[in-house]
C-alpha cells in the first residue's frame, strides 16, 4: 500500500499504520478505519491523460488510489459500467441531461462488485482464507465471486426472506449460505453472526459497511471516477444514490474528494440518498437536524427495495457529511413510487432494474416535483442492482404472458388488437 498514509478511527481518532493491515478499531467502538492516502505523490502519477491512457482493469485502473496490492487481485472486471445519456425517460421528465450510470452490468449485475474486488484482494493479501459476510444478496454474490476466482472460503449470511435468484446465484458460486431470523427489534441478525465468527472463528469480515472493512468502501469510489471521465471531465450538479447503509454515498464522496484533491475537477455535485419509506433512519436524521449519535434504528424495516433494509446506517456519519457538505439532502420513497421508477426505466430506457436498483429515480421524480432539482441541472442517477435477481418481484407485477395457439385470431384476441 505506497500511497496509504494511515488509517484513523471515524469515532475515537485512534491512528494505526497501513502495514498493521487493521480491519476493525481496537476499541470495538463501531469506529471505521478511514484511509488517507499520500495525495502528493500520486498527483505525480495520475493525471486526466493518464487515466484515459489506462486499460479498463476494473477498480484497479486506479491502483494509486486503493488500499490493496493489485497482484492479489482477481480480474472479472467490475466496474467501467456505461452512463447512458437518458431521452425518453428525459423527455418525460422534461429534462435536459439526465444520465443513468448503469451498475447492473457488473460481473454479478451489481455495483457492490466494485467494492468486494477490493475487500477478497485484501483478505487474499493478509493471507487470509476464510471470509464472511452479511447481506441482503447482492454484496454477498459479489464477494462470493472474488472467492471463488481468488479460492477463498465465503461464508454468507442473509436474511431469512432472501431473493430467491439472490439464493441461487450465492450458492452457485459456491458460498456457504445461511439464513438468519429476525429475533430482536431494530438489529440486523445477519450482522451478528458475522460478528460472532469474527471474533469466535477468526473469519475476515468483508461487509459493504465500513465500519466492519475499512478497505472495501474504497472500491465504490470508481464510480465517481467514471462519471466524471465520461462527462468529460466534469462533475455532474446532482447524484441519486439508492441508500441503505450508506457505504455506497460515503465511497462515492470519497471519489470525488479524491478528485478534488488531485486537481483532477473542482466542483462537487449534490448528492442525495435515496431510502424507503418503510426504512428511513438515515434520511430522517439528515432532514431533521440529528447527529449521527442521536440516530434511531428502524424498528422493523418493510419495503420492496430488499438491498436498502438496513435498520441502521453502519456509515451514516460519512453520508451525513457527505450530504450535507455537499448540498443535498434525503429522500424517502414509497414503494409504488420505486415500483413505478422499475417500470419507467424499463419500458422508456431498457434498463432492468431491481427494486433497490431503481429507487434513485424514484427520488429525482420526486426532487423535481419539489424544485429541489432542477430541470436542467446535469443529474446523473445510480442505478444499481438487476432485477433479474428479484424476477418473482416482476412477475408479481405483470403475471404471466398469454398463451396461444399458433393462429393469428388467438394472437389479436389475446392482445386486444
Ligand atoms: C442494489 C442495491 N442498491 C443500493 C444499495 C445500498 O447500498 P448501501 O448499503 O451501501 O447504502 C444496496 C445494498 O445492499 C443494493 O443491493
Ligand atoms: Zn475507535
Amino acid at each position: 500500500m505506497p500511497y496509504v498514509v494511515s488509517l484513523v478511527c471515524s469515532r475515537c481518532g485512534r491512528k494505526y499504520e497501513p502495514r498493521q493491515n487493521p480491519l476493525l478499531c481496537e476499541r470495538r467502538d463501531l469506529g471505521r478505519l478511514d484511509i488517507n492516502y499520500d495525495y502528493d505523490s500520486i498527483m505525480e502519477k495520475l493525471d486526466r491523460d493518464e487515466i484515459e491512457r489506462r486499460p479498463h482493469l476494473g477498480v484497479w485502473r486506479y491502483a494509486e488510489l486503493m488500499p490493496a496490492d493489485k497482484r492479489f487481485a482477481a480480474q472479472l472486471n467490475e466496474g467501467n459500467t456505461p452512463l447512458i445519456r437518458s431521452k425518453r425517460l428525459a423527455e418525460l421528465l422534461g429534462m435536459k441531461n439526465l444520465y443513468l450510470k448503469d451498475e447492473t452490468r457488473n460481473p454479478t449485475a451489481s455495483f457492490k462488485d466494485r467494492a468486494m474486488a477490493v475487500g477478497a484482494a485484501k483478505a487474499a493479501e493478509m493471507g487470509k482464507k476464510d471470509v464472511v459476510i452479511a447481506s441482503s444478496g447482492n454484496a454477498a454474490s459479489s464477494l462470493a465471486a472474488y472467492s471463488a476466482a481468488l479460492g477463498l472460503r465465503c461464508c454468507a449470511f442473509v436474511p431469512e426472506d432472501v431473493a430467491r435468484g439472490k439464493a441461487a446465484q450465492l450458492l452457485l458460486l459456491g458460498a456457504r449460505v445461511v439464513r438468519v431470523k429476525q429475533t430482536e427489534e431494530g438489529r440486523d441478525p445477519t450482522v451478528q453472526m458475522m460478528l460472532k465468527t469474527v471474533e469466535e472463528l477468526g473469519w475476515y469480515p468483508s461487509p459493504s459497511f465500513g465500519p466492519f472493512n475499512p478497505y472495501q468502501v474504497e472500491g465504490p469510489k470508481t464510480i465517481s471516477y467514471e462519471v466524471v471521465e465520461q462527462l468529460g471531465w466534469r462533475s455532474p450538479d446532482a447524484i441519486l444514490v439508492p441508500t441503505g447503509s450508506g457505504c455506497l454515498l460515503t465511497g462515492v464522496w470519497r471519489g470525488i474528494r479524491d478528485l478534488n484533491a488531485l486537481g483532477i475537477v473542482e466542483e462537487t455535485p449534490r448528492l442525495f440518498p435515496v431510502q424507503p419509506m418503510g426504512n428511513q433512519p438515515l434520511v430522517r436524521a439528515i432532514n431533521s437536524g440529528k447527529r449521527f449519535e442521536e440516530i434511531e434504528p428502524e424498528k422493523w424495516p418493510k419495503s420492496i427495495a430488499s438491498g436498502l433494509l438496513d435498520p441502521f446506517p453502519w456509515d451514516g456519519d460519512a453520508a451525513m457529511q457527505a450530504t450535507r457538505s455537499s448540498g443535498g439532502e434525503g429522500v424517502a420513497v414509497s414503494d409504488e413510487e420505486i415500483i413505478n421508477a422499475v417500470k419507467l426505466l424499463a419500458s422508456r430506457e431498457g434498463i432492468f432494474a431491481e427494486p433497490s436498483g431503481a429507487a434513485g429515480l424514484a427520488g429525482l421524480k420526486k426532487l423535481l416535483d419539489e424544485g429541489k432539482i432542477d430541470k436542467t441541472d446535469t443529474v446523473v442517477v445510480l442505478v444499481t442492482g438487476s432485477g433479474l435477481k428479484e424476477a418473482e418481484k416482476a412477475t408479481k407485477l405483470y403475471g404471466e404472458p398469454p398463451l396461444i395457439e399458433p393462429r393469428v385470431e388467438e394472437l389479436t384476441k389475446a392482445l386486444n388488437i
